[in-house]
């Protein structure tokens, strides 16, 4: 979620100043640019060179150092943030916020961030519940900034209660839950199965496909992105997400694939089925490795269960089921086929016949025909941007 903000952080003095060292490193983790901020009094805490260091980025102390001639615009840096997160904000520092004082760099660029601002306190017991920062913090939040209240616990004085600064991890949690919360598919339960499925034929020996498993993987990275709870159900590949919010689901056979969509359905907004599912199955599995003994050899198959029909036809209302359709012949008819058969809300068709398209590849050609058999189709991109494409349609379908 915080992949790419730019965020300021501002360090009062306070004790906690040294949880900033590690607030700053999970950021920068997340994939964040921090520029730090500090207070004059947080100097004496914690260096500038310790957060200069993990932020990659001169941590900004003074409006201006007149020996180099160096200035830091309060305006420009208040307009580069996308969020600013004061952590630890002492009562001090809050007291000024509250009340348009700007007599440092940090308060100033408070002053000037057009951003949301997040405030995160840390003081003693009695600080905290005086009605001087009660009435603040109100203050404060009645502009729109967002508080990220202190924890209980023993206090840097030895007493116990209410003040301690939240821990930088809670902090990076708070922050990423409240962008997910802003995202277009926020709270909204998507299954993405994936890959090719293996059909056990001995203990060595299996029937499967050419699906890298791609196109789902990034599907599945895309919908992360558009903040969806993914349950990525994946065949046997060696792709990997990118998005760590994901919860994969590994499965070998079509009938391990369908246990885990059924498992995963009922509450789930959307369906997207891009594996490519084998439609048949060994009868027997030999217990024991087949030996090589007559010239020919026959393997007696049954049909695999349609996993997509099956979820099509427990539908309820409101849940979009998407398919996909390989096709070599005939394809937007055997698309609209499958569309109608197995009650999809639309079917992504792509065409071995379009250079580009296809198992293994980086690339794909999508036609997109929804259920009053409105088709769109795509010029050949690469999956990354298919995935967009998709997701965007579902995304539209779910809002509206
Ligand atoms: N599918 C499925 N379960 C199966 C077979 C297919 O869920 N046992 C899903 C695929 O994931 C895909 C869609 O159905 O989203 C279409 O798969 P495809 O193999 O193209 O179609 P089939 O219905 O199997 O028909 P055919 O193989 O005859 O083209």
């Amino acid at each position: 979620m915080l992949e790419g903000k730019n965020i300021i952080l501002g360090v009062c003095g306070s004790i906690a100043a040294y949880k900033s060292a590690l607030l700053v490193r999970l950021l920068v983790k997340a994939g964040a640019n921090v520029q730090v901020l500090m207070t004059p009094d947080a100097t004496s805490f914690i260096t500038p060179l310790t957060l200069s260091t993990l932020s990659k980025k001169p941590a900004l102390v003074d409006y201006y150092k007149t020996e180099t001639g160096e200035w830091n615009n309060h305006v420009e840096l208040g307009l580069w943030a996308d969020m600013l997160i004061i952590a630890p904000a002492t009562a001090n520092t809050l007291a000024k916020m509250a009340n348009g004082f700007c007599d440092n760099l940090l308060t100033a660029v408070y002053l000037s961030a057009k951003c949301p601002v997040y405030f995160a306190p840390a003081m003693d017991l009695d600080m905290w519940l005086h009605p001087a920062t009660r009435q603040n913090v109100s203050r404060l939040q009645s502009f729109g900034n967002t508080l990220i209240a202190p924890g209980n616990g023993e206090l840097a004085s030895g007493l116990y209660g209410e003040g301690r600064l939240a821990e930088p991890e809670e902090i990076v949690d708070f922050l990423s839950s409240i962008l997910k919360k802003k995202l277009v598919l926020a709270d909204h339960k998507v299954i993405v199965t994936a890959g090719p499925t293996y059909e056990a034929i001995d203990p060595v020996r299996f029937i499967g496909n050419h699906s890298s498993g791609k196109m789902g993987f990034a599907i599945a990275d895309e919908l992360a992105r558009m903040g969806a709870d993914v349950i990525l159900i994946s065949g046997p590949t060696a792709q990997v997400s990118g998005q760590q919010s994901i919860k994969r689901i590994d499965v070998t056979s079509a009938a391990e694939m369908l246990d885990a969509c059924l498992a995963h359905y009922k509450d789930a907004k959307a369906c997207i089925m891009s594996a490519a599912v084998a439609d048949y199955t060994p009868v027997t599995i030999a217990q024991q490795k087949i030996k090589k003994k007559d010239a020919s050899f026959a393997i007696e198959l049954k049909t695999t269960t349609d996993i997509l029909k099956t979820l099509g036809e427990q539908k309820t209302k409101g849940q979009i089921l998407i398919g996909f359709a390989l096709e070599t012949n005939d394809e937007e008819a055997n698309a609209i086929t499958k569309l109608q058969k197995k009650n999809l809300d639309f079917i992504v068709l792509n065409s071995l016949n379009d250079a580009g398209a296809g198992f293994k590849k980086d690339t794909n050609k999508i036609t997109i025909i929804d259920r009053d058999l409105h088709k769109t189709a795509f010029e050949l991109k690469s999956k990354d941007a298919v995935a967009h494409d998709i997701c965007l349609k579902v995304a539209q379908l779910i809002n509206q």
